[in-house]
């Protein structure tokens, strides 16, 4: 049995979930945009949470929505075409196993055009899959690999979920840890990397978006005050407590390890960051690792 609070798609991090999805519809109707996610428009239209949130390109009403709407237009579509290409290269390379931990609305399963053969397993909050699963539903749609969900708490025994799902750990897999790390203590995080090194044929390959400064972001007042008016107790959620960077983790098992700076690869694609999204994104690392 679980022995954490479970939360669902409008409150605590479950909230966070449909904060980034608003953010990748933003980007999917930008004219410009990086990405396209239809399915991000319908998670946060059935969802109705609290306080609105923007799903389109619209100008922003007042301050606040405007420092809002700052953090979820400008860094969101990086992040995600960048770890798009991730599993598109993985797929290239002949991986036919992948793992999003902590996959909350990513509907990555429905977009992309996984390679032929592959399985998908998505990790999460039991309450969080099961809207997301009844949303797909509603909208009849389909994976385009064998996608497979697992209700489970990271602090918890995931990996025994995971396994019970049907993870091979003898064929190489790509992993993604998008907009986690914070979300877990220490520990956890540690024994998260652990464990997906103890799965990781030769071959495996990781993403994760290191949020390099945490502590410094949930200080900043516009930070706070978005995470406020959305109704989502930031410092409540994040972990600020001293950690390993993950690539050096990484690099310590073996892997051999890139860091991509996201303002570097906003840059690359003709985006330039607004200030506020570079002041407190700017700096986020894209780290991608292979064994
Ligand atoms: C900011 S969202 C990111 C979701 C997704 N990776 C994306 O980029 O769209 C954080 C997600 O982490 C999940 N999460 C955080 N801590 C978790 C935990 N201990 N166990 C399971 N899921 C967790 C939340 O439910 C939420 O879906």
């Amino acid at each position: 049995m679980n022995r954490y609070e479970q939360w669902d798609i409008v409150s605590s991090v479950g909230l966070t979930a449909l904060v980034v999805a608003a953010g990748r519809s933003v980007d999917t109707h930008r004219a410009d945009g990086l990405i396209s996610d239809p399915y991000a428009e319908r998670f946060v239209a059935a969802a109705a949470p609290p306080h609105p949130l923007p799903t389109r390109p619209t100008p922003p009403r007042d301050d606040s929505d405007d420092e809002l709407w700052q953090m979820m237009s400008g860094y969101m579509g990086v992040r995600t075409r960048f770890f798009d290409e991730f599993f598109a290269a993985a797929g290239r390379d002949g991986v036919r196993q992948a793992v999003i931990l902590a996959a909350g609305l990513d509907a990555r399963a429905q977009r992309l055009a996984w390679a032929e053969g592959t399985t998908l397993w998505e990790i999460d909050q039991p309450a969080v899959l099961a809207f997301k699963d009844d949303v797909l539903a509603e909208d009849g749609a389909a994976a385009r690999c064998d996608r497979r969900t697992v209700a489970v708490d990271l602090r918890d025994d995931w990996p025994a979920a995971l396994d019970r799902a049907g993870l091979d750990p003898t064929a190489p897999t790509a992993w993604l840890a998008e907009g986690l790390l914070p979300y877990l203590p220490a520990e956890a995080q540690e024994a998260l990397l652990a464990a997906v090194h103890e799965r990781s044929a030769a071959g495996s390959r990781i993403a994760v978006e290191d949020f390099t400064d945490i502590g410094r972001q949930l200080e900043d007042p516009a930070f706070r005050r978005v995470a406020a008016g959305i109704g989502v107790d930031m410092p409540a959620l994040l972990h600020t407590d001293d950690r390993p960077d993950p690539g050096d983790r990484l690099a310590a098992l073996g892997w051999t390890v890139r860091r991509d700076v996201a303002v570097d690869v906003a840059a690359g694609w003709g985006r330039e960051l607004d200030p506020l999204t570079r002041r407190l994104n700017g700096r986020s690392a894209f780290v991608t690792a292979t064994r």
